[in-house]
């Protein structure tokens, strides 16, 4: 069975009703007045409700009433002959005049594929999985990680506080990959838990007051976040459930998917243990991304980029049912705040495969909504991976690491709306930092003016032309502006040179030489940088000669 149970009372409106059962994904919700069940109200009765405008009726009105109920000793045979029966898709579960969960038909043909057990038993085969992640924390974290968890842990059972490790590190310890970001839940106050952990152990306590949370720095540097399970979760007023859900079990229900709504509990008797209400750790062995209720997306639209980036990045894959909800909750992505979408489109292109996951973007209908019909085309993929091969060859070989590698995201972005007339401007939304608009200048600086490279020029004139932009915006520009292939070798050969251009001579040795200081020094080290690109000077020597030869001979 299903447990524990939402139910609604019996003034609840039939809207919202309907709103509840899209949230929670469940097709009927017992109704209960007084604590005593009254009746079940059904999607069907819902539908028929609302079909003839009485969204705004309770639905006292409509539920059945006098439902049939069982207990919890029965067994799944007796459960699916009542349900024949009666011909009811649900039975709720009742123990000592308390509604102790709901069976469904579901539930009922899930556990006919297992072994015979009881109501009342967890019957879904996938779990309940009662596993220890001890063994993998200790391959996966440093030893002193490890430690300081335990130590965690530790102080966590002197206040009596249950403690536990969520999120991408619990999933990532599953899947057996490296992560350190260690985020923690308490049951209790996270606040003064943080600040016994400062006081006990060290560092420093950064609290967040308006959220309840507080970021621990250990005095190693390393930082901690910690929050408290929060039980405030029920933003629809009618839902009022007797069964309150545990506060870790809501917490986790709220966030994106099951492979990141699993706990690892790290108190002292426990430590290592997983806790997996949602089947996370059986969605990852099935590499499968789903969402935890039907209103996630519509609720948090980037969820859907997110899904993409952990497809792209697990190899995973969304359930039919998230692509379902995906592509009807799609449309939302046209009014989220840009800088949100900015945030989350910078993450997803900056893993390994960003033209796969802009493809797999416009196939679930995003890149309509982000960017405009048609976009994303042939001719546009071609040009994204002959960007990601270029600047990937550069960077690679030259080894221009984080500072063009980490804005070179932006440009996916530039080449994806280049075919809009002032696409450009609409990137310039979605950029997240100074860095990024400064590439995106010197893109449309770059399209818009008219260099006329040819393979006739030499790396020195090429300088010339381009050393004021950067490796990203020049191989954008080059790729935007299709340069014919001949030409991009040589570009290709002046960026990797350019990386270590020497400074042969400086602004001192100009003074030394009785060069008056001024604009003219800019110009005379450029010159000497293009001679050194066309292998005319090559030494400080032959760079001091030849300012001499041309500027103080000319003087005199
Ligand atoms: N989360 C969410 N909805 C979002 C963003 C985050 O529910 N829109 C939740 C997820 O459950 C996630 C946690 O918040 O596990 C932390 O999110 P994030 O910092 O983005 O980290 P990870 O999921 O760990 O991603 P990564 O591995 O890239 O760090």
């Amino acid at each position: 069975m299903s447990s524990p149970v939402k139910v609604i009372s019996p003034a609840t409106s039939i809207e919202e009703a309907a709103k509840m059962m899209l949230r929670y994904g469940h097709t009927g919700f017992p109704v209960l007045e007084n604590g005593n069940l009254v009746g079940i109200i059904s999607r069907r009765d819902i539908d028929k409700a609302k079909h003839h405008g009485l969204g705004h009726a309770p639905v006292k009105g409509y539920m059945s009433t006098d439902p049939t109920t069982i207990p919890s000793g029965l067994s799944i045979e007796e459960v699916q002959n009542l349900m024949i029966e009666k011909n009811v898709g649900r039975l709720p579960v009742i123990d000592n005049n308390q509604i102790v969960g709901i069976i469904s038909r579901t539930n009922v043909i899930e556990a006919l594929h297992g072994e015979k057990i009881k109501v009342g038993q967890v019957i879904n085969k996938k779990s309940p999985i009662k596993i220890s992640l001890l063994g993998r924390m200790k391959k996966l974290l440093p030893s002193q990680l490890l430690d300081l968890l335990r130590d965690i842990g530790e102080k966590a059972d002197q206040l009596d506080y249950p403690a536990y490790m969520i999120g991408g590190i619990v999933r990532d310890l599953v899947i057996g990959r490296k992560n350190e970001d260690i985020d923690i839940v308490v049951k209790g106050d996270g606040i003064s838990f943080a600040k016994l952990l400062a006081t006990s152990i060290g560092g420093s306590v950064r609290v967040h007051e308006k959220f309840g949370t507080a970021t621990w720095k250990h005095p190693s540097g390393l930082k901690i976040d910690i929050t408290s399970a929060r039980t405030e979760y029920y933003d629809y007023p009618a839902a009022l459930p007797t069964v309150e859900m545990s506060s870790l079990r809501e917490d986790l229900f709220r966030r994106d998917f099951t492979i990141n709504a699993m706990a690892l509990q790290i108190n002292n008797n426990y430590f290592g243990k997983l806790i997996d209400f949602f089947h996370g750790y059986h969605d990852i062995k099935n590499k499968k991304i789903k969402i935890l209720y039907n209103l996630s997306f519509v609720e948090d639209p980037t969820r859907i980029l997110r899904a993409v980036r952990f497809e792209q990045r697990f190899g995973f894959k969304m359930d039919k049912q998230t692509i379902e909800i995906a592509h009807i909750s799609v449309d939302k992505i046209a009014s989220t705040s840009k800088p949100r979408i900015g945030h989350e489109l910078s993450r997803l292109l900056m893993e390994e495969h960003p033209v796969e996951s802009l493809v797999r973007l416009k196939e679930l209908g995003v890149l309509n909504y982000l960017v405009g019909p048609n976009s994303c085309n042939e001719q546009t993929v071609t040009l994204l991976k002959k960007f990601k091969s270029f600047f990937d060859e550069v960077t690679l070989s030259t080894q221009i690491e984080s500072c063009a590698t980490k804005q070179n995201w932006i440009c996916y972005l530039a080449i994806l709306f280049y075919y809009k007339p002032k696409g450009l401007e609409e990137v310039r939304e979605l950029a997240l930092n100074n860095e990024q608009l400064q590439i995106l200048n010197e893109i449309t600086q770059l399209v818009s003016e008219d260099l006329n490279i040819s393979t006739k020029f030499n790396l020195g004139d090429i300088h010339l032309l381009l050393r004021k932009y950067q490796t990203d915006a020049i191989i954008c520009y080059s790729i935007l502006k299709e340069l014919p292939e001949e030409l991009l070798v040589v570009i290709k050969a002046y960026l990797m040179t350019r990386v270590s251009l020497p400074r042969l001579i400086n602004g001192t040795d100009l003074m030394a030489l009785n060069i008056k200081a001024g604009p003219i020094y800019t110009e005379i080290l450029l010159e000497i940088e293009s001679s050194y690109l066309n292998k005319e000077i090559l030494t400080k020597e032959d760079a001091l000669q030849f300012v001499k030869d041309k500027y103080l001979t000319k003087k005199s």
